[in-house]
């Protein structure tokens, strides 16, 4: 989020304090997550320490402080995904992009997260890559989707 684009954020708001977790939400949105600078801005704005700021965003899940990755990778671990293999699923994720869950790959290129339900039980295990369901999914197929540099053709 670029200065003119936060100036014109703050014409929806009045200023206060109160404003600081819509504003962030805002800012999240727009931009995927919290940079230091976009903390910077809001800290000097709502005259709130940058320290304060992150204490209250750390509270809550929703919000992110690293730049999300290029593709999105969630697997899913809930009930029925995590009886059919979630897990090995996400352990051969982890190896492979050498990352845990919730982080990126130092390239930027991939995001790995884990999830507790897609949404679509009887497809799993189900892994969702930048929003697109693979259902049934496997070790093997998910590494061949990988070796393909996700194009995402149906593993
Ligand atoms: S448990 Fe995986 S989609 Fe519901």
């Amino acid at each position: 989020m670029n200065f003119e684009e936060f100036e014109e954020l703050k014409t929806h708001f009045s200023g206060e304090a109160a404003d600081l977790i819509p504003v962030l939400q805002k800012i999240q949105g727009a931009q995927g997550y919290l940079s230091p600078e976009s903390i910077r801005r809001v800290s000097r704005w709502l005259r709130i320490s940058e320290n304060e700021i992150y204490g209250v965003a750390t509270f809550f899940a929703q919000f992110r402080f690293q730049k999300p990755g290029r593709h999105v990778i969630k697997v899913c671990l809930g009930t029925a995904c995590h009886v059919r293999g979630g897990e090995q699923i996400l352990d051969v994720l982890k190896r492979r992009l050498n990352i845990e869950p919730g982080a990126v790959t130092a390239d930027g290129l991939y995001q790995l997260e884990r999830v507790a339900c897609l949404g679509c039980c009887a497809l799993a295990p189900v892994v969702s890559i930048d929003g697109k369901i693979y259902g049934q999914t496997s070790v093997l197929k998910i590494q061949e989707l990988l070796d393909g540099g996700l194009h995402h053709d149906q593993p």
